[in-house]
């Protein structure tokens, strides 16, 4: 980015690596395009700095070498062609040579469809960097892959830097998770234990208040003694999670239990809507949402909160008779006065759903990318970028 402020770009060729990974309907219609928007502002840039502008990105997993029209990223080139208002030609086939004019920009296709893009294949990562005189890592959704347009290019291409995204979600990121506003309230809720096991127990020794919810929270309920019927959990989990209410004792704060549920007997937008005491679940019971006494409970520690950072929704927000969990924490968070952080596709979904965009500190276009950094792990992007600028 200080490469782009400085007008050292002018007339050079500039590849920028985004992550314009949306999701798309069945009929291929962009359904959500937070991540094209998040990746204007480092195209602008270089455009307007005279740069001979290159985009890539990855749409969904392809298998390598076998073209099908749903892996184009045709509608992304429209959607981005609209928001920079200016046209934005798809180039199909471009790893042997890219022909664009400095004050242009072209979009690269789906890169995942490259042989050796997963792989990292040294061949063609340099054939990548060839086509450039400066690499910009911008996508910080991808920053937690080693594939050839996101590592491999930035090891051979004559400069690699990173964009303004990518700058701006590690910044964020940081001010919440290593000089934070105390208290430091983390929502990690979700399916399950074992894929955020890692995440818990790094948060457990950072944060001031841990908040669990979703089939997550099933498992601490499991922990703590209570009946959960025939709600999801993994009871082989109960004793990393009594150890995670281990270390938050050690630093002076209870996991809130749930104290009351939402259940059903079945998971469906149909199925009817019990609210329970956390100790009157049936076995016949499924837990879809946390009950109006816990969201309460939890709303007052997000109101007292100095910081929140927030990956998951709590109960199955996605039918309103489950939604009320979330919708209470949502409403909480955009009310707080503390710098709140959020990401993962379910919790940019509820936060459309809930319309609290703009009572959000910081939104990050991570899934994945945000898991890990909140886990602690240095991401690979960082890695190799750090190395370019150490020389
Ligand atoms: C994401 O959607 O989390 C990123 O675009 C990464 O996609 P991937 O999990 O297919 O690498």
């Amino acid at each position: 980015t200080d490469l782009i402020a400085e007008g050292r770009v002018a007339g050079r060729r500039v590849f920028i690596r985004a992550d314009l990974n949306v999701p798309q309907d069945e009929a291929g219609r962009i359904t959500e395009d937070t991540r094209i928007r998040a990746s204007v502002p480092c195209i602008q840039q270089a455009l307007d700095a005279g740069a001979a502008v290159m985009v890539t990105s990855h749409l969904g997993r392809p298998t390598e070498g076998e073209f099908k029209p749903e892996d184009s990223l045709a509608p992304v080139a429209e959607r981005l062609a609209e928001l920079l208002g200016r046209p934005v030609p798809l180039v199909a086939k471009w790893v042997d040579g890219v022909e664009v004019k400095p004050g242009e920009v072209v979009l690269l296709e789906n890169c995942r469809l490259n042989k050796g893009e997963k792989k990292n294949s040294e061949e063609l990562a340099r054939k990548m960097a060839a086509l450039c005189d400066i690499f910009v890592h911008d996508a910080f959704g991808t920053a937690h892959r080693a594939e050839g347009s996101t590592y491999g290019i930035a090891q051979y291409a004559p400069v690699a830097c990173a964009g303004p995204l990518l700058a701006a979600e590690i910044d964020a990121i940081n001010k919440a998770l290593a000089e934070p506003a105390r208290p430091l309230v983390a929502i990690v809720a979700g399916s399950k234990v074992s894929t955020k096991l890692s995440i818990l127990k790094s948060l457990a020794s950072k944060v001031d208040q841990l908040i669990v919810g979703g089939g997550i929270a099933n498992t601490f309920l499991l922990a703590a003694g209570h009946p959960i019927g025939k709600s999801l959990a993994e009871p082989d989990l109960v004793e990393d999670a009594k150890a995670i209410i281990a270390m938050m004792s050690e630093r002076g704060a209870a996991v809130p239990i749930p104290v009351d549920v939402v259940v059903a007997d079945e998971f469906s937008a149909l199925a009817r809507a019990n609210k329970v005491a956390a100790d009157a679940v049936q076995p016949s019971d499924l837990i879809l949402d946390i009950g109006p006494k816990t969201a309460a409970e939890l709303a007052g520690i997000i109101a007292r909160a100095g910081t929140v950072v927030w990956n998951g929704p709590v109960g199955v927000f996605e039918y309103d008779q489950f939604s009320g969990g979330t919708r209470t924490l949502a409403a909480a968070i955009a009310h707080s006065s503390a710098f709140s952080i959020a990401g993962g596709g379910d919790t940019l979904a509820a936060i459309a759903k809930y319309g609290i965009e703009r009572d959000i500190g910081y939104i990050s276009t991570g899934g994945g990318a945000f898991l890990e950094v909140l886990e602690g792990k240095t991401l690979p992007a960082f890695e190799i970028l750090e190395k370019r600028a150490a020389g």
